[in-house]
């Protein structure tokens, strides 16, 4: 039930505009594996919420980190065995050029860190992603969001058109000429940002490049634009924000997707509700990034946060959630698909592991996108007691990211629901 009250005193308290969620607001006030439950003790299946990948209150994760602030949490400038063998398992879990990490508190932070790593080493400034990313909300960051076609003037940063196989940036070519029409973009953006003065360091991306669908990706792009990127001079950052830490049914999006960062960036679910983040690279890039930066974040790289990330692995193992987002993920990823030849309304339904979009438009024809019937989706799912949200270019893709202990009697369930609820709709 919408609380008037509440939502009038939080537009005082935070601010008129601080976005919530469906026509009628929620409020939630307890979590329990995938579960969250309202003021009035209904019961949602969380199909939205990837922070707390190992479940909302997980007993593990809450009696370690009330342990350790039991015990001890301070700064970083002590030596602390927990937050060193923390790095050290989290680096072991990377590719063997990933050795190092440095420790933040949002994947804003992480990103920023990866990006100074790679201003560093290149001695350029220049940044390529994507032309509807979001990677973050620091004014640097920040300024690599939803660019569209028009990157702003005189800026380090340019976009290139996101690789995807719905709407191809050509139509009618081979999945092989897809692939090379995307990479002549982003090499037309490394030669601008070279003509132009700033020089190119990084080409920024998430594995799955989940803010922009996520997309089915030309085969082979993201290897070719390592190995593009690598003879221009530059380093590829992972952002795995979104996609690290088993979400794609592998350890991170980059094994999904198939290539070797320089730079891997991960935030959200590492302490399952703690703010944490990290930024790995190999010791060089790291060493010369301690060196120039004098880099210090109070309440990164603490005890707690150490605590907190060793018992969300060691719950990721020990529920074998990964195993469970690839197999969960990929056979609701395949009912979805079944769908479409029958409802002139799905466009698309694709997936990696436990993130998943379903592109709604308008027609198969035109491919209209139909943000509007995503939301009208969003609300009457939760009506029927699923959360879901929208995301893509045109926020007209169904947004699915369950805590990853989303089971196969879950995806049931909602199959049922989507399945009424989009007969609700087209009636
Ligand atoms: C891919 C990606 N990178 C980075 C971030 C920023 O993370 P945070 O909100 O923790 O700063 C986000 C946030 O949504 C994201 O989706």
């Amino acid at each position: 039930m919408a609380n008037a009250s509440l939502q009038h005193r939080r537009d005082l308290a935070l601010g008129s505009g601080a976005e919530l969620f469906y026509d009628t607001p929620l409020e939630i006030v307890r979590g329990e594996g995938v579960y969250l439950y309202d003021r009035d003790g209904r019961r949602y299946v969380d199909m939205y919420n990837n922070v707390p990948c190992v479940g909302h209150a997980n007993p593990v994760v809450v009696q370690a980190m009330a342990k350790q602030q039991a015990t001890v949490n301070v700064h970083s400038r002590y030596l602390h065995e927990g937050i060193v063998t923390f790095a050290e398992r989290l680096a072991g879990l990377n590719h063997d050029g990933i050795e190092s990490v440095v420790f933040s508190c949002s994947g804003t932070e992480a990103v920023e860190v990866g990006i100074q790593i790679a201003r560093l080493a290149t001695g350029n400034r220049g940044i390529v992603c994507t032309d509807a990313t979001y990677h973050g909300n620091s004014e640097l960051v920040g300024s690599l969001s939803y660019l569209g076609n028009e990157p702003p003037e005189n800026s380090d940063v340019r976009a290139f058109p996101f690789p995807e196989r719905y709407r191809p940036l050509e139509e009618g070519v081979s999945e092989e000429e897809l692939c090379e029409a995307y990479l002549a973009r982003v090499e037309a953006c490394i030669e601008n940002l070279k003509a132009q003065g700033p020089g190119f360091a990084t080409l920024i991306m998430c594995s799955i490049f989940a803010n922009e669908g996520p997309p089915d990706i030309p085969s082979g792009f993201m290897a070719k634009v390592t190995d593009l990127v690598h003879r221009e001079g530059g380093l590829v950052i992972a952002d795995e924000v979104q996609s690290g830490y088993g979400r794609t049914g592998l350890w991170w999006g980059y094994e999904t997707t198939d290539f070797l960062p320089d730079i891997v960036v991960t935030g959200k679910p590492m302490g399952n509700g703690l703010p944490l983040g990290a930024t790995a690279a190999k010791k060089a890039f790291i060493d010369a990034f301690r060196a120039e930066k004098d880099y210090f974040n109070t309440c990164a790289a603490t005890p707690l946060q150490a605590a907190v990330g060793m018992a969300v692995l060691d719950e990721i193992e020990r529920l074998d959630l990964i195993r469970n987002a690839a197999e969960v993920g990929d056979r609701l990823t395949r009912e979805l698909k079944d769908r479409i030849p029958v409802n002139n309304k799905i466009g698309d339904a694709r997936g990696y592991g436990l993130f998943i979009g379903v592109e709604m438009i308008k027609d198969k024809v035109s491919k209209e996108p139909d943000a509007k019937l995503v939301l009208s989706l969003s609300d009457r799912l939760k009506d029927k007691g699923f959360l879901t949200s929208y995301s893509g270019r045109f926020n007209n893709v169904l947004k699915i990211r369950p805590p990853l202990v989303f089971s196969h009697a879950n995806a049931d369930e909602f199959l049922s629901a989507f399945d009424e609820c989009m007969g609700e709709i087209s009636a």
